[in-house]
């Protein structure tokens, strides 16, 4: 294929599975379950499914028909909106959201690595031998050690990118994304037929409704709602930008939402009961997935079966969301650059990898760089994407180009909603996280 002929998906069930494996991912394994439960229970579901179907499908209907409408990624699409205007640096506001995934990407690929290792772990029966695993854990991450898997993750990745987005990215997602949801229905009858499992139903379930008065259930429903369909400007937009005309574009983004949706609810009563059935603490972020689970696997019947099948389908969430945010620079420098797609993976690779060398070896910066990205660079594009398809470009011509192709498409009043509850709702996103130091 020339450099200058798009490519587009083959079909419309690879798109939205494509989609649905980009966001899925760690959002929506070791933070929803923990914040379900913190948070009210099924009381923290009323704020959640309200943002995430109404805030969530808007982002990412404009993300779609952003990239479909201008055939490319974020930057040149905002240079070119920005162009129409006059204004001729369009580009270098769209680099920021394309900096934002790629800063995604940088601290996901490590992740990534981790649990590669702990796949591999869990393949060998290690979980069973190892003595203290807060301290192997420990022992491991922000060490030498992970680079080699840090590596091997981004390896994978441009493994898959280079044979493109139908032959690649889409082929892998038809496959990893049915695998994954009957993997996490194989650990749910396991998990959900623990002795003492009841407990951390009661925990999910039990609303709370108090916790409704506190702001702060509102906004982290809020932050988990933007950040879990990966709404940052450019991720969501690069593959909108491989969309044919007729693709049905609100029905696609509720389907993510949906399927996105589905798998964090799978993934809190797979892991949450579990967590109470051995009398441990619920947690959020790495100590879930690398030293409490792996506990749970030493302890539990037919723990070697389930830790090689939880781990498999971790790294299915994790690589999918992977693929996402590594196409958004290597669709960048192909379209800035004039490069092959071969060429790009190889230099987006290598530039990450060497960016990301740092965070392997302390996991202090890791942390400071993973916060820097998910509570400034990311919810800033978002709100730059909208600002740029919704205000500067138009926002009734905005919504023309979402029901290009769609059956049931969205009336006038979409607009005012749109224009200004979304965008400034994104804005306060960006303020309370920084507020808080982060709620995605
Ligand atoms: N949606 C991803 C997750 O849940 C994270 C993400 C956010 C990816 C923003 C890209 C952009 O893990």
């Amino acid at each position: 294929m020339s450099v200058n002929e798009r490519e587009t998906w083959s079909s419309r069930i690879g798109f939205v599975l494509s989609c649905v494996g980009a966001a899925i991912g760690l959002g929506n394994i070791w933070l929803f379950p923990w914040r379900l439960g913190a948070y009210g229970g099924a009381a923290f579901l009323i704020p959640y499914l309200f943002f995430v179907i109404t805030l969530g499908s808007t982002g990412l209907m404009e993300e779609f028909a952003f990239g479909r409408e201008r055939k490319a990624g974020a930057i040149q699409a905002f240079k070119e909106v920005y162009a129409e205007r006059g204004i001729d640096w369009g580009d270098k506001l769209g680099v920021i959201p394309v900096l934002g995934v790629t800063g995604v990407f940088v601290f996901y690929a490590i992740v990534v690595g981790w649990i590669l290792k702990y796949f591999v772990l869990a393949l060998q029966g290690q979980f069973a031998v190892i003595d203290k695993l807060p301290a192997y854990f420990g022992s491991f991450a922000g060490t030498p050690k992970t680079i080699i898997w840090h590596l091997l993750a981004i390896i994978i990745t441009i493994l898959v990118l280079r044979l493109g987005v139908k032959d690649g990215i889409e082929r892998i997602n038809k496959v990893m994304m049915p695998t994954l949801f009957v993997i996490l229905f194989i650990l749910l009858l396991r998990s959900l037929t623990l002795p003492g499992a009841l407990e951390g139903i009661k925990f999910l379930l039990v609303p709370e409704w108090s916790k409704l008065a506190n702001p702060k259930t509102w906004i982290m429903a809020l932050g988990q709602a933007f950040f879990t369909v990966s709404l940052g400007g450019a991720a969501m937009l690069v593959y909108g930008s491989y969309l044919d005309e007729d693709a049905d574009i609100p029905a696609s983004a509720l389907q993510t939402v949906i399927f996105n949706t589905t798998a964090s609810f799978l993934a809190a009563f797979v892991i949450i009961p579990a967590v109470f059935a051995f009398g441990l603490d619920p947690k959020a972020g790495p100590p879930l997935l690398f030293i409490t689970l792996p506990n749970i696997f030493k302890q539990m019947p037919g723990g070697y079966i389930f830790s090689v099948l939880f781990f498999l389908s971790i790294i299915f969430a994790a690589l999918s969301s992977t693929m996402n945010l590594m196409e958004v620079p290597v669709e960048a420098l192909m379209q800035r650059l004039k490069i092959s797609r071969k060429k790009s993976v190889i230099l987006v690779g290598g530039l990450t990898f060497a960016v990301g060398l740092p965070l392997d070896l302390s996991m202090k910066l890791f942390g400071h760089f993973a916060d820097f990205v998910t509570i400034y660079l990311i919810p800033i594009g978002a709100v730059m994407a909208a600002v740029t398809y919704f205000w500067v470009y138009d926002i009734t011509k905005a919504r023309q180009a979402i029901n290009q192709g769609s059956d049931n498409p969205l009336g006038t009043w979409w607009e005012p909603f749109a224009k200004y509850v979304f965008t400034i709702v994104a804005g306060v996103v960006l303020i309370l996280g920084i507020i808080f130091g982060g709620i995605g």
